[in-house]
């Protein structure tokens, strides 16, 4: 039904082309994506987890509502945005802007919620309105960033996959839209109260600390920076899972300071010129598309990373969180 396209920008990543991309092969097949979604269910895993990322591209999606019900065809669940740093509006029940950051900002390399203990497992993108410049949704699969890392820093990796990692992070009390990690604890937490905050923090297995200003310290529990991408008919193949990068290049607002907002699980301090040049052969890896408007991008949150690049023109992509129920 649908039909592999090439993308100028797509790579060939271990044997793979990364991302998987296809287009209508006429109109009737861009009406009927829906219904090819529902009966290909199985065909749409295989594919996401050979491929890590695909893109549909022409299938006439408009707005909101059309990729609510792309979302809804496939069988992943919608999941709640409970513990993510970002300002988000929901706008259907499955789909919410994505970071309402500003413009200017750069949003560094992640795995969706990987400083949560439950992050989705797939992610969508739909871009209602393509930039005028710039606003790429970099991406690249982790399996092959941390055998690459893994080659140049045996012993830094080694340590992250030992030791695990902690976040910290000052939350603001109302959301700041001003900064790319600006969700205030209020709306983090779905709540109007400090004790409904402290339950939302217990979940997360974060501990905290309240300061002056009604802004909140956080910091999250040990968490594994590398993974292993296991289940049935998984690869088994080690990922480089975290928000590592981001956090220590990314987290930077008049509350945060990156470099501060990742340490070791033992509280040692991650060395600067390794977090740099991981970043620097991240932008390498990556792929970087322009958006067309009414792109579906969808990616596997345990294989596959992405990022924002700043923009101009009034961009809109928005986003959905799902998970497999199989897992
Ligand atoms: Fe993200």
């Amino acid at each position: 039904m649908v039909k592999d396209l090439i993308l100028v920008e797509s790579k060939i990543l271990n044997g793979s082309i990364f991302p998987l991309a296809f287009q209508p092969t006429n109109e009737s097949e861009s009406v009927h994506i829906t219904q090819w979604l529902r009966e290909n269910q199985s065909e749409l895993d295989d594919l996401l987890r050979k491929y890590k990322a695909i893109l549909f591209r022409g299938f006439n999606l408009k707005n909101a509502e059309d990729f609510d019900s792309f979302v809804e065809a496939t069988n992943y669940q919608g999941m709640a945005y409970l513990g993510g740093a970002a300002v988000r509006t929901q706008l259907t029940s499955r789909v919410f802007t994505a970071n309402e950051s500003p413009s200017t900002e750069k949003i560094p390399f992640h795995h969706e919620m990987a400083q949560t203990p439950s992050p989705p497992t797939h992610l969508f993108f739909f871009c209602e309105v393509a930039a005028t410049t710039g606003g790429e949704t970099p991406i690249l699969p982790s399996t092959e960033i941390y055998k690459q890392m893994y080659i140049k820093y045996p012993e830094f990796m080694e340590k992250l996959e030992n030791v695990g990692v902690k976040y910290i992070r000052v939350m603001p009390e109302e959301d700041d839209p001003t900064s790319a990690i600006g969700r205030g604890w209020k709306s983090t937490f779905l709540t109007d109260s400090k004790e409904g905050a402290e339950a939302g923090l217990v979940s997360l297995g974060s501990t905290w600390e309240w300061l002056p200003d009604g802004s909140l310290k956080t910091i999250t529990a040990v968490l594994p920076a590398v993974r292993i991408d296991s289940g049935p008919n998984r690869s088994n193949e080690k990922t480089f899972f975290n928000s590592v990068v981001a956090a220590f290049s990314g987290w930077n607002d008049s509350r945060n300071i990156g470099e501060r907002a990742v340490v070791f699980g033992d509280d040692s301090l991650c060395d600067r010129d390794v977090m740099y040049d991981i970043l620097h052969c991240m932008d390498e890896m990556s792929v970087a598309f322009k958006w067309q408007s009414g792109d579906v991008l969808v990616l596997d949150n345990r294989t596959a990373m992405h990022s924002r690049r700043p923009f101009t023109g009034a961009r809109r992509v928005l986003a959905s969180l799902v998970r497999d129920p199989s897992r």
